[in-house]
């Protein structure tokens, strides 16, 4: 890179435009959406689409809702005009969607547009020739008004070809080509040229479409520039006036919401961004921007997964699993704080309530997305994302201690693998650390259970326990089924056991039903957690017992356990 990069590269200038309005706009409905997937996009792909893959996406923008669709240019190659004949010799074009099909300024491609076009219901017919400095000094080698003479003579063309085929219902559509790189003066007086041949009224409209062929300012500089056209265009009640966002610089999506701020009726883009070198505007984050605002963008993108996958496919471009609303990544959480706020917020969040969820903009489940994605745990997560998953996937409610002494044993694991844990793989540590295949009370019963003078009860109880492998019978008393096994097992291990505090829960219902207890123990001079699962609550908590007795002895395994 250059020392001095000045030395090579000029600063976009500025417009004058001191009385500027749009920063104050809001956008409180959407745009005229038109889908150029199958133009812009389809020339920009490596193997553009054949004629299944266009139908496929064709029908795909059909059930978003686009009503304005570019499905190609015609004289550019026999797929393209066949694609054209197609649909509409097998009247696939629905009644309220109208196609658009692009032409360069040149008569014998406008004359193959039209032909190809023989039959159609309605068309917006899409002229376009470059009208920026470079491009009339070094490629097409006219000076403006050289410039001027062939919009009008091609605009004039369409007249007459589109009087010849008057069963059609034609709309006019004129793109100062590499707009975004022209003197506005200049665009104006050949946008105005155009729409002087083509006579629009505010009943027929004809489109003018303002392109940053190439995205060469800061986005606030091209909402200037469209805030400038939108007010000087002559004819402009007569104009639907569009823009058509590329992504040089990054910012197509704010250079579309902008330039609709400041005066545009229309956007043009692709699905997910796709289009020449960076892009054309991201059609998908510009409505879900609305949505996320309240504003009703007229796209359905309730099954946002199957729509991507058919981009995928059509356009053989994978999406980027960071892509705004759309991406595998973007509704997950890793971070520990992040997730201990998104679960609060889900646990305090009530039907109805207006969406206000940290880090998530917009609910996942609106675009056919599950919570499931929402909190993954990997070695920046905390208690937050793990108890998270446990509870949505497998129902457990832990008590707040617990989460903390259970996230210290995933995070050993963590360390140790460097991976992602699933639901499924935290399951499995969850139960491998509290001995939940390991512990069993398979026998209880209560022998004896006699009233004391002060009203209280004093029971006996027998029991068989399996911890670490081990088998054995324990008998106790005290003033209850659990204080009696504590005592009784305490006993019979020789270590004394004192329960801290107990939490239970229950996990399904009807006859599947189970009961869950978390008991914290302190067993000799450790305080730790058992767990344990039964149809009963009872056994549940002699489980829990014994689940906690077998962590305190694996962490204690120098102490040899008898059992007196
Ligand atoms: O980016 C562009 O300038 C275009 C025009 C043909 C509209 O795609
Ligand atoms: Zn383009």
């Amino acid at each position: 890179m250059l020392k001095n990069p000045a030395a090579k590269y000029r600063a976009f200038p500025p417009v004058r435009l001191s009385d500027r309005t749009w920063p104050d706009a809001v956008l409180a409905k959407p745009p005229v959406w038109c889908s150029v997937d199958l133009r812009d996009g389809n020339q920009a792909l490596i193997e553009p689409m054949d004629i299944p893959r266009k139908l496929r996406m064709f029908e795909t923008l059909v059930k978003i809702g686009f009503k304005e669709i570019e499905v190609g240019f015609p004289s550019a190659s026999q797929v393209e005009f066949d694609f054209l004949r197609k649909l509409i010799e097998e009247d696939r074009i629905p009644a309220d969607v109208t196609i658009q099909v692009l032409t360069q300024a040149r008569e014998p491609l406008i004359r193959r547009t039209f032909e190809s076009l023989q039959g159609a219901r309605r068309v917006i017919v899409h002229l376009y020739n470059a009208t920026a400095p470079v491009m009339r000094k070094v490629v097409l080698g006219l000076d403006e008004d050289g410039i001027v003479d062939l919009a009008t003579s091609q605009a004039r063309l369409f007249r007459e070809l589109a009087a010849q085929q008057p069963e059609t219902d034609w709309v006019f559509q004129y793109s100062p080509e590499m707009f975004s790189g022209t003197e506005l003066a200049f665009a104006k007086r050949v946008v105005d040229a155009v729409t002087a041949v083509w006579q629009p009224t505010p009943q027929r409209k004809c489109i003018v479409n303002l392109p940053s062929t190439v995205e060469h300012s800061t986005p606030n500089i091209f909402a200037d520039m469209i805030e400038w056209m939108h007010r000087h265009l002559a004819r402009r009640d007569s104009i639907v006036l569009s823009v058509h966002p590329h992504n040089d610089r990054g910012t197509g999506t704010a250079a579309g919401e902008f330039a609709v701020m400041a005066g545009a009726d229309r956007l043009e883009g692709c699905l997910f961004g796709n289009g020449e070198r960076t892009g054309n505007l991201d059609l998908v984050n510009v409505a879900l921007n609305l949505y996320s605002q309240g504003v009703d963008p007229g796209l359905d993108f309730s099954d946002i997964d199957e729509i991507r996958r058919t981009v995928e496919h059509c356009n053989q471009i994978p999406v980027h699993p960071r892509h705004p609303y759309v991406g595998d990544l973007v509704y997950t959480s890793f971070s520990g704080s992040h997730q201990d706020a998104i679960k609060k917020a889900f646990a305090a969040r009530k039907e109805g309530d207006v969406w206000d969820m940290p880090y998530l903009p917009l609910d996942p489940k609106d675009l056919g997305r599950s919570y499931e994605a929402v909190i993954r745990v990997n070695s920046q997560s905390g208690k937050g994302g793990i108890s998270y998953l446990l509870e949505a996937e497998y129902q457990l409610e832990l008590p707040r201690r617990l989460q903390i002494e259970f996230s210290q044993v995933v995070q050993g694991v963590m360390d140790a693998s460097g991976k992602e844990l699933s639901a499924q793989d935290l399951w499995d540590v969850f139960e491998r650390e509290y001995g939940l295949k390991t512990t069993a009370v398979p026998q209880h019963q209560v022998l004896e259970e006699q009233r004391t003078a002060e009203g209280g009860s004093i029971v006996a109880l027998a029991a068989q326990v399996k911890i670490g492998g081990r088998a054995f019978g324990v008998r106790g008393t005290g003033n209850g089924p659990i204080d009696a096994f504590v005592e009784g097992l305490g006993r019979a291990i020789g270590e004394s056991i004192r329960v801290l505090d107990y939490h239970e829960h229950a996990i399904g219902s009807g006859a599947d039903a189970r009961a869950v207890a978390y008991l914290e123990l302190r067993v000799g001079d450790r305080t730790l957690f058992g767990v344990g699962m039964d149809s009963n609550i009872v056994a549940a908590s002699l489980k829990a017992i014994a689940s906690g007795v077998q962590r305190a002895r694996a962490h204690q395994k120098e102490t040899t356990w008898q059992t007196n």
